[in-house]
Order: structure tokens, then sequence, then C-alpha cells
């Protein structure tokens, strides 16, 4: 044997094999919530009514979207819709950067098999494996195992990120193109599947056009500010403050609302920072405390301070009157055996 062939034996006794190429899909693990209602959660006649509805969409099937301005109760609502479905439910927040990939998995790197066999020690075969690793997203894992989908504030992902939802929420089915060659290319929707949306107006900062198809496929149920009794009980339970407090506060927040160029704020959330602020600090809402005063100015001046007369903010002003005329003048310090401090 000469010296070339002596060469070419060698090569084809030491050759590396690649005996597979696969795609293997890996589940991402357990991230399901199963939420339950807080002691602080409301569920006034108004809360209970859209419930009952959104709850029948969706037992017959069908997607519900809470739409509406800040702080009209819209992912409490979700939540709280959802946990009445007592399956496991999965939370997505829209986003500017998702691709469809945030949605529904992606490749994640490769792995690789090694054999050496090095028996005959003139002899090295070596036998590589190569499998491609997917990795699932939450939409793929919902849509596998029949959770709840709560997919929040979803017009904040462009509108080409959330393409795949057409064909979850029309046929069924979830188009999982980079797994064709593994036989999972088209994978069906778990019958027990459902999803909530969400979604703040287009006008909104950082919001998107949503995209017509989608918003075919779901009933959307237009959201508005809670009624005023609603209101109420909400800053009761979560500041712990006596009702006629929370009434005060409640009534100061509807007032200033109604008043200027956006008249969807101070919404809810600043009358239970108010209710919080004031039980933190053993105080009432009382018109005569300045720490009162200053706290509403705080928290309620911000959002419209932009508009001004003569150059100064007239909400500073605006606030002021509607507190004197909400809560009337100063009362005594004590009142029901409560010390109230000035
Ligand atoms: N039924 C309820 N019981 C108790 N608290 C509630 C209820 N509904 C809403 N809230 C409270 O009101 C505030 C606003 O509600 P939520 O965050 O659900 O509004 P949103 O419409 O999702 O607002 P955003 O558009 O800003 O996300 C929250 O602090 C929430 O805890
Ligand atoms: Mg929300």
């Amino acid at each position: 044997m000469n010296k070339i062939e002596r060469g070419r034996e060698f090569m084809s006794k030491n050759a590396v094999r690649v005996v597979s190429s696969s795609t293997v899909r890996v589940s991402a693990g357990e991230d399901c919530v199963k939420p339950e209602a807080s002691d602080a959660f409301v569920l006034s006649p108004y809360v209970e009514q859209v419930t009952q509805r959104a709850l029948a969409y969706l037992v017959a099937g069908y997607p519900v979207h809470f739409s509406g301005v800040a702080g009209t109760g819209k992912t409490t609502l979700a939540f709280h819709v959802a946990s009445m479905l007592g399956r496991p439910v999965t939370l997505v927040h829209g986003d500017d950067e998702f691709g469809s990939s945030d949605l529904v998995g992606k490749d994640s790197g490769y792995r690789k098999n090694k054999v050496v066999d090095n028996y005959i020690h003139s002899v090295l075969k070596t036998e590589e494996e190569m499998k491609s690793l997917w990795v699932d997203n939450r939409l793929t894992t919902a849509c596998e195992r029949g959770e709840i989908l709560i997919y929040d504030e979803f017009n904040r992902s462009r509108p080409e990120a959330n393409n795949a939802l057409l064909s979850v929420l029309s046929e069924g089915i979830l188009n999982l193109p980079k797994l064709r060659r593994s036989g999972e290319g088209y994978m069906s929707v778990h019958p027990e599947f459902r999803a909530i949306f969400t979604s703040n107006p287009e006008e909104y900062a950082g919001v998107h056009k949503t995209q017509d198809a989608l918003m075919d496929r779901l009933i959307t149920i237009q959201l508005e500010h809670y009624d005023r009794d609603t209101e109420i009980l909400i800053v009761t339970r979560k500041s712990g403050l006596p009702r006629e407090d929370a009434e005060r506060i409640v009534d100061i927040v509807r007032e200033l609302r109604s008043f200027g160029v956006n008249n969807n704020r101070p919404t809810i959330r600043a009358g239970i920072a108010i209710g919080r602020i004031l039980a933190s600090q053993h105080r009432r809402a009382n018109g005569g405390d300045i720490f009162f005063q200053m706290v509403c100015r705080d928290v309620l001046a911000t959002d419209t301070a932009k508009i001004t007369r003569g150059g100064q903010p007239v909400m500073m002003q605006k606030v002021e009157e509607v507190i004197h005329k909400i809560c009337g003048p100063a009362r005594p310090a004590k009142e029901k055996g409560k010390e109230v401090r000035q």
C-alpha cells in the first residue's frame, strides 16, 4: 500500500459522521398563575354585570377585549374574569419591541451529542447528532395546555407581532413554521384555551393602531370610569379609611375629572393614593387640614398642570376650590371619638 492509499484508508476510518439533525421542542417551564381576588377587591353591581357579560362571551368560545382609558379597571377585570374560569392563567404584556417569537417561541441554540469510538487505537470513529432547540413562549404554552391568556395592553406591541393570534383565534391552529421539519409545524389549540385582551386608546403615547383583522375576532367591552359607589367602595377597601372620607376623596376626584381638557384624569388611582397616604399618617379627609390639602394638590394637580391661565397652572387653584366645595369649612379636631390631627 503506497502513501496515498494509506492516507485514504486513515481518512475513511477516522471520518466524523453526522447521523441526524433535527429540532427539539423544549418547554420554558411552569410560569402560569392562578389569580385569586384579594380582600380589597370590590364586586359592585357594575363590576358583576361586566364580569357576567365577559364570562358569557368566553364560555361561548369568543375572546374578550376590555378597552378604555387609564384607570378604568381593565387589568383588574381581566384577572377577575380569568379567575372565574378556574384555569391557570398566562400573562403577557404588550411591548413595542415584541416580535412574533416573543409570543410563540424561538430557536435557542443547538444540542450536540458526540460519540467517540477509539476502541481500536488506529481507528477513530466519531458520530455527531445535532439537535436545534426550540423553546416555546407563552402563547404556545397557553394554547397547548388550554390556559387563559391575558394579553395586557396588547396594542403596545406592533400589529405584526400579534399575527400568530389570528389563526389561533379563528381556526384554532397555531402556526410554528420553524418546527415544520420535526412535524410540529401546526399545533391544534386546546379546546379550553381562552384569551382576554386589554388596550388603551390609540391616542395614548406608545400605543399602536390595532389590526382590523384582530379586532374583528374579539368582542370588545368598552369600559368607562367606575360609577361613584364603586369608586367609594374601592377607596374605602384599599385605604382602610372610613366611608365618609372615601366619599369626600372620590367626589373631589370626580369633580376634577370633569374639568379641563383631559376629562379622564385624575383616575381612581389618585383617589386610592390619597386615601392610603392619609390612612398611613392617621389623618382624615378634613378640608381644613393643611396636610390633606397638600396631598390633594400633589396627587391631583400633576396631571393637569399643563392647563394654565396667564402662565400660571390653574389646577392648584381649582383643587383648592373643589376641596372647599366638597368638604366645606374645617371640622373640629375631634370627630366621632377619633382624633383628627391638624
Ligand atoms: N373591582 C375593583 N376592586 C378593587 N380595586 C380595583 C377594582 N378595579 C380596579 N381597581 C383598582 O383601580 C386601579 C386601576 O385599575 P386597573 O389597573 O385595573 O386599571 P386599568 O384600566 O388597567 O389602567 P391602565 O390602563 O392604566 O393599565 C388599580 O389600583 C386597581 O387595583
Ligand atoms: Mg392596566
